[in-house]
């Protein structure tokens, strides 16, 4: 692959947005520098769909390894930037790069506003899915589920929870709770498979009727619903566990209740009814309060940006662009963009969830690099912008400020090694799906043991 244009782009997060950016760059000819907190590359998609899905995992991560191989691109992994971290956005803008993607996904934590939701048992649905995807950090911390699991939300994130609550976890009730109604819900019905054979068809039944009125109110048919909802009930996986899965409906949870101890001892419940909202609906809460006995609570409510990162941030998201440029896509859309100024940040854009969190799944975020990449494209053409720096000069100050800072970044043949090494412990491992170590140290260890060098000079 030629590297003849001579521009450095540097692209912060590997996920689904940050690969598919890469990809493109690398292909037009620029030098790529990828910048990635985790380890390893993938972002959600080693470290957010399910395990055992397996055969979408590997697929996705040899189309990972494949753009991440071309000779000009540069891989660093254990590399978060941000404010307090190993580098922060002010020191990559003074790099002289041609441009910087930040394409970091939606780190923060969305939280509805509910008292008590730090009680002992309270759980936010990035946190139990990291956990059981074993990410660093994630992996080995106890996640002390109890026996019946409330899960706030019904979209595929509630799905994946469920799943492993009911097939691994093997808890005795799992309930979702929609503060709409089941026409509303989120999930795709093929996802509803990996559950369906635990979901107690009476207990739905009866839900039906407690909210029938409510859904007629707005023209819904109940009967038709329910139907609707059950049919998806085909193909479900064997059932390997009593676990019973139920849905509470028109319920806009208000308070975690806790014991004496400060553990979760139920939820508080507004029933809430439907009112239309142009083509959807709205849940409207009718001050009718009651108490719904559970034992732990998971926030599935999706997820917002990392405000702490230094970008222009706002309302959970990184603030963009709000001048239209009528170019397709817009430009607009991808350029981060600083309020105080009125200005562009020059040269910075997103991409994938950090430009819209929780958004669609991984062909979404792929679809979203590519744009982003079109835009950053025009902005190297339109202004026929000359290569501030060489690659040269800008691995080297990467390399010497990480150094400096004791931060020990991962190559591609780092990667490579603990790819080997994780194969190697693959039958010992009890996980679900493929075996993963549990600790950046444990990796970097593993890294210095097949690759023969030590993690220092790995990334070099
Ligand atoms: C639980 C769950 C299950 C899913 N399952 C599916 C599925 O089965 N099928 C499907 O198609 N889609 C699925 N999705 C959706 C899919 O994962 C996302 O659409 C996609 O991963 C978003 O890609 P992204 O690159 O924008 O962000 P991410 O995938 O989140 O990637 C962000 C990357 O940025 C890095 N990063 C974060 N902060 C920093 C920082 N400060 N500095 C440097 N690097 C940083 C991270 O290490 C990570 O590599 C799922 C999502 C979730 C939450
Ligand atoms: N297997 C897969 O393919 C897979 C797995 C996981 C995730 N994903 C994708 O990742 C994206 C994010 O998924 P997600 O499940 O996090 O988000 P989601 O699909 O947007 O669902 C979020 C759920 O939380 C509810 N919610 C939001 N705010 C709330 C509040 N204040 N109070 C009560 N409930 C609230 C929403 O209800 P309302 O509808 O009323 O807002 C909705 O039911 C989606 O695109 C999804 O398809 C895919």
């Amino acid at each position: 692959m030629s590297t003849s244009s001579g521009h450095i782009i540097i692209v912060v997060g590997a996920g689904p947005a940050g690969m598919a950016v890469t990809n493109m760059m690398a292909k037009a000819g620029h030098d790529v520098i990828v910048l990635n907190r985790d380890i390893k590359f993938g972002g959600l998609a080693e470290y957010g769909i399910f395990p055992s899905k397996l055969k979408l995992r590997g697929g996705l991560k040899k189309q990972y390894w494949d753009m991440l191989e071309q000779p000009n691109v540069h891989y660093f992994g254990n590399v978060s930037v941000g404010k307090g971290k190993a580098l922060t956005v002010e020191e990559l803008r003074s790099l002289g790069a041609s441009a910087i993607v930040f394409s970091i996904g939606a780190q923060g934590t969305k939280t509805i506003g509910v008292e008590g939701d730090s009680a002992k048992g309270v759980f936010h649905a990035k946190d139990v899915v990291y956990h059981f995807n074993q990410l660093p950090g994630f992996g080995d911390r106890p996640f002390d589920m109890g026996k019946h699991v409330a899960i706030i939300g019904v979209g595929d994130v509630m799905v994946d929870i469920a799943h492993w609550l009911i097939r691994y976890k093997k808890v005795e009730r799992v309930t979702a709770i929609a503060r709409r109604g089941p026409l509303e819900r989120k999930y795709n019905p093929k996802e509803i498979r990996a559950v369906c054979s635990n979901v107690d068809l009476e207990g739905l039944k009866k839900e039906f009727d407690r909210i029938r009125q409510r859904l007629e109110a707005v023209a819904q048919r109940p009967d038709e619903v329910l139907k609707g909802m059950t049919d998806e009930f085909i193909k479900c996986e064997p059932k390997i566990s009593d676990t019973r899965m139920g849905f509470r409906f028109l319920a806009s949870p208000k308070r975690v209740l806790v014991d004496a101890s400060n553990r979760v001892r139920a939820l508080e419940l507004e029933e809430t009814k439907l009112e239309p909202k142009g083509e959807d609906t709205a849940a409207v809460g009718l001050k009718q309060f009651y108490e719904f006995p559970v034992d732990s609570v998971v926030f599935a409510v999706g997820d917002k940006v990392d405000e702490t990162v230094g970008l222009p941030y706002k309302n959970g998201s990184f603030v963009t662009n709000p001048a239209k440029t009528g170019n397709d896509p817009d430009d607009s859309l991808f350029q981060a963009y600083d309020e105080t100024s009125g200005k562009i940040v020059e040269g910075v854009f997103l991409a994938g969830w950090a430009r819209k969190a929780s958004e669609g799944l991984v062909g979404v975020a792929k679809r979203d690099g590519e744009w982003c990449a079109e835009v950053v494209m025009r902005y190297l053409g339109g202004k026929s912008q000359l290569p501030k720096a060489s690659a040269g000069e800008v691995l080297k100050k990467i390399r010497q400020m990480l150094s400096t800072r004791g931060t020990h970044a991962v190559d591609i043949k780092g990667l490579r090694a603990l790819d080997a090494a994780e194969k190697d412990h693959a039958k010992a491992g009890d996980c679900i799906g493929e075996f993963k170590f549990t600790t950046n140290s444990d990796m970097l260890a593993r890294i210095e043991k097949y690759a023969g060098k030590s993690p220092a000079s790995v990334g070099r």
